[in-house]
């Protein structure tokens, strides 16, 4: 989907969406008649689409409730509709009406328009030997001509989210055939080279000498070599002395190991490279759009596998920090790797901050489904920064309690750690295993098990990847903007 600001007549198109709200319609020549009929109200959620003059061309009617009660994920959402509407059309050419509402930000409107759109847009066909090619142009019309270069280098920001989120989603949903730990590495050397940021790719005799031993234990079992995925961004060279830490969990695929996962549903295990995904997309995000930031990303990549190398239960292991781990089950894979790469982005890379996301339980789905992101932080400061984040990305965030009754849970009595801390709290004990390895830095996990994949298409997430993350990381990075959300 293309989209760009140009005012084009409606005689031009064959489609208009026109975004309304319940308490004060616009002055569109229809709305009087349909309000009166009670066709279309302007509610919440409301779709309407009927024709206009004789050539067959249409208007699609969103409706966007209260203007007291609007948000930007309420124009997602009606944009998401609206989308679904001009693919039963089978429209080309698309013109969206600007929802210009008083007191309400531009910048927001436009992002929002876009992202619902295009997001609703995305789907994943390449494997299809009848895939459609086509590229539908999006027009947004009735840009107040004071507001137009505001509103086109909002219009640009957004591009770049999308592009981000695109990138993330891509790499979920590429099959582990496809996507393992050498191929994910290729494709953030090739996105480092386009979008600006150096890529640098340990393999495993290098993750030997840096002494990742609970890594390596993970990837042990596989055919497939682990690669450790640096990625460096300086914005702000000046100031190296603040270096945000991304860390994403990159198990390309996840068995279980000899702790082996049921059969069914497993082929959805190739997402548990989500948090790579969203770390890797944000990276683009962040350079495409040259933050005055200092970013390192890492990624220890690896299958989780069966065979004779595979480590077991029982195991006791070493890691890059020096604690020892009992291993009491091979399924809780996530944590060992990100352990590592928490204690390899603050030692090597002195990340001044570190904020680990990944797929790591399955007990984030029971506490908060799948549209909200669990977190687990050891600095309330930074947590109110991620807040402030996800207020701009409205990528839900919940924060669970990190107090030391969890932490001994995960205390074994034959090593310094166990890797499971029984059946309560999975996602707390999961996430405050990772805490162990982040010293006196400040650190976050988001549990994206729940969040990062959807089982069939929901609003503006077509079913698969759904690139959470990518958003809030960017905004958690540029931090305060000045402008009011
Ligand atoms: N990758 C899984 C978590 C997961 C579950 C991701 C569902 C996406 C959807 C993780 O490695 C895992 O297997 N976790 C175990 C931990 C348990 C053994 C303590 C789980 O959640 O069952
Ligand atoms: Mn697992
Ligand atoms: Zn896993």
């Amino acid at each position: 989907m293309n989209i760009e600001i140009k005012d084009v007549q409606l005689s031009e198109v064959e489609v208009k969406i026109f975004a309304e709200l319940e308490d004060c319609l616009s002055d569109l020549k229809d709305l009087k008649v349909l309000k009166e009929k009670e066709k279309f109200v302007g509610k919440d959620g409301e779709v309407f689409v009927y024709n206009v003059g004789e050539d067959l061309k249409y208007n699609i009617l969103v409706g966007l409730g209260k203007r007291e009660e609007l948000t930007t994920e309420k124009i997602r959402i009606a944009m998401s509709k609206a989308y679904n509407k001009v693919k039963e059309i089978k429209a080309k050419e698309v013109a969206v009406r600007f929802i210009d509402v008083e007191n309400f930000c531009k910048g927001r409107t436009i992002k929002a328009i876009a992202e619902g759109l295009a997001l609703t847009a995305y789907s994943f066909d390449k494997y299809k030997s009848d895939k459609k090619a086509e590229t539908i142009n999006v027009y947004v019309t009735d840009v107040k001509e004071e507001m137009k270069a505001k509103v086109n280098g909002k219009l640009n920001e957004a591009k770049a989210i999308i592009n981000g989120i695109t990138i993330a989603r891509n790499l979920v949903n590429e099959p582990p055939n496809v996507i393992y730990p050498e191929t994910l590495a290729n494709e953030a050397k090739v996105l480092g080279e386009k979008y600006g940021f150096e890529v640098q790719v340990l393999d495993k005799a290098q993750i030997e000498a840096e002494k990742m031993d609970a890594f390596l234990a993970v990837a042990k079992g596989s055919a497939k070599e682990p690669k450790f995925i640096i990625m460096r961004y300086f914005g702000d060279e000046a100031n190296k002395e603040e270096i945000v830490g991304l860390v994403g969990k990159g198990l390309t695929f996840d068995t279980g190991g000899y702790s082996l996962k049921p059969a069914a549903g497993m082929d959805e295990m190739k997402s548990d490279m989500a948090g790579a995904a969203a770390v890797i997309g944000a990276m683009t995000t962040i350079a495409s759009q040259k933050l005055k930031r200092n970013v390192v990303a890492v990624v220890a990549a690896c299958e989780n596998a069966i065979s004779g190398g595979s480590y077991k239960p029982g195991d006791i292991i070493n890691s890059m920090a020096g604690k020892t781990i009992e291993i009491l089950n091979t399924d809780a894979e996530g944590r060992l790797t990100l352990a590592d790469a928490v204690s390899y982005v603050i030692s090597k890379e002195k990340a001044t901050k570190v904020v680990d996301i990944a797929t790591l339980t399955g007990a984030v789905l029971v506490a908060l489904g799948n549209t909200t992101t669990a977190v687990i932080t050891n600095n309330q400061e930074f947590y109110n920064a991620l807040e402030e984040a996800s207020k701009k990305s409205d990528e839900r965030m919940w924060q669970l309690p990190n107090t030391d009754d969890y932490k001994k849970l995960i205390k074994s009595e034959i090593a310094d750690l166990k890797n499971i801390g029984g059946k309560l709290a999975g996602t707390i004990t999961a996430g405050l295993f990772i805490g162990e390895f982040a010293k006196d830095v400040p650190w976050m996990h988001l549990d994206i098990a729940g969040s990062s994949w959807r089982e069939g298409n929901s609003d503006y997430n077509p079913k698969g990847g759904t690139g959470v993350g990518v958003k809030t990381l960017y905004y958690l990075v540029m931090g305060p903007c000045g402008c009011k959300h």
